[in-house]
């Protein structure tokens, strides 16, 4: 095996213990705190580079009070600008993208920008005591960088780069040609509580086990299998010195993946077949499978047209690698596929969120994930082959399946939140990533930044 296709581990940083109040997510202090302190400090996962693919496309997205405004550049760059017009404050596009075919035009005084930000006219542009504004006046800047097809932005102009802010996150990505995936469904919501009520859920497997299998206290836990494995004792647990963090869970067995008689059921079962395994081979001993998965993939991957296969090692065939990247993206990376779990805060109000549950998929396996996510809502593909996000409703839709699950517990857990009786957090070891990642918020309220 070629060193390329080892896991490495990951430093793995001491936490402090910390004391986690409810207030922490219901508290409009708190929460400007952290806005100022922390998220205008990180660099935020926010567009799509396949969304911009042409000069003058642009994309704009919020999170918090900001919107920010992603236009891709003649020269075939990204430059990101706040939504706002240096006028009187205006913003200048209402819709989540679009494409001009010169300039943005402000409907408030027709001041208008070029792609750029370079201020091209503005009417009676020798009325201004302080001077003629044109070729002067520009859109506000973030800076901007992109990786694995997706733009990230930083309010931060003496921010550290975005390679060095994933640490080992870029190398891990980069393996799998993510950038050339297609989003395969795309739904978005607004919930009813704090941001990191999401991401703290992510943050950990322990609740797998009663949240979505339903288990009753007599289970034996070391039984309670889905597709992927996430008993704490079989998984491994890794933070790194940025900030972000990992959680690697063995997949491709388990009792959920049999029927009572021991035969391999859905998704697990159309999997192998996919990969030339007869499931009944497999009748009664599903653990099995995982090998057999990895052996076929890297035999018959790259005829197939899974390119990136050569390049990454046999666990990520199987296993879920479930991700963190601080402050609010969480997601599994399979081999083929891309949980796009993210969560932003609100404008104003602590107690609700933007929470984003999508999927991408790579190329050669879009065929492969479509029968994988039949009933998940997905959406009609666009031009570029790309789903279009659906804006859902809570309570009214689903966000989709065992996602919704999750969803259910986030509103309950606020409501918790709020009450005088809860004096803070009791986290187990497994959910130490919890307690590492509040952690982090405050050292960017302290004005402390990783040091890596
Ligand atoms: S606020 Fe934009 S032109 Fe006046
Ligand atoms: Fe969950």
């Amino acid at each position: 095996m070629s060193e390329l296709r080892i896991v490495e581990d990951w430093s793995d940083p001491e936490t402090r213990g910390h004391t986690i109040p409810g207030a922490r997510y219901t508290s409009k202090e708190f929460f400007e705190q952290e806005w100022e302190g922390m998220w205008t400090k990180v660099w935020l996962l926010l567009g799509r580079e396949a969304e911009i693919p042409n000069h003058g496309d642009w994309q704009m997205e919020e999170v918090g009070p900001e919107e920010v405004l992603m236009v891709r550049q003649k020269d075939g760059g990204v430059k990101a600008f706040y939504n706002v017009c240096q006028h009187r404050a205006n913003p200048l596009v209402d819709s989540p993208k679009g494409h001009v075919l010169r300039r943005f035009v402000c409907k408030y005084h027709s001041w208008a920008f070029l792609p750029d930000g370079t201020l091209n006219f503005a009417p009676d542009k020798e009325d201004f005591p302080e001077g003629n504004p044109c070729g002067k006046v520009r859109l506000q800047e973030l800076r901007c960088e992109t990786f694995a097809g997706f733009i990230f932005v930083n309010m931060d102009p003496d921010c550290k780069s975005l390679k060095e802010y994933l640490g080992p996150i870029w190398e891990d990505w980069e393996k799998r040609d993510i950038h050339t995936w297609k989003r395969t469904m795309a739904n978005t919501m607004w919930l009813p509580c704090n941001w990191k009520v999401v991401l703290d859920n992510f943050n950990e497997s322990y609740h797998v086990p009663t949240v979505h299998m339903r288990a009753t206290p007599d289970t034996d836990r070391k039984k309670i299998r889905g597709t992927i494995d996430t008993y704490f004792k079989e998984t491994k647990f890794d933070l790194s010195d940025e900030g972000h963090n990992r959680m690697v869970m063995k997949g491709g067995y388990g009792v959920g993946s049999t029927d009572e008689d021991g035969n391999i059921v859905d998704p697990l079962a159309t999997q192998l077949k996919y990969w030339e395994i007869d499931p009944s081979d497999y009748k009664g001993r599903p653990e099995d499978t995982r090998e057999a998965l990895q052996k076929a993939k890297r035999k018959l991957g790259p005829d197939r047209g899974y390119t990136h296969y050569d390049r990454i090692p046999d666990e990520q065939f199987t296993d879920a690698f479930h991700y963190t990247l601080f402050p609010n993206f969480a997601v599994s990376v399979w081999s083929d596929g891309f949980h796009f779990l993210r969560a932003r805060p609100h404008r104003s109000d602590p107690e609700q969120c933007l929470f984003d549950n999508w999927w991408y998929s790579s190329p050669a396996s879009l065929e492969e994930t479509a029968t994988m996510q039949r009933g998940n809502n997905a959406g009609e593909a666009n031009e570029q082959g790309e789903v279009e996000v659906t804006m859902l409703q809570y309570p009214e839709d689903s966000i989709g399946p065992a996602i919704e699950e999750d969803v259910a517990v986030f509103v309950t857990q606020q409501r918790g939140f709020r009450s005088r009786g809860f004096k803070g957090v009791y986290l187990s070891n497994q959910e130490k990533r919890i307690r590492r990642y509040h952690e982090l918020i405050d050292d960017y309220i302290d004005g402390v930044l990783p040091k890596a």
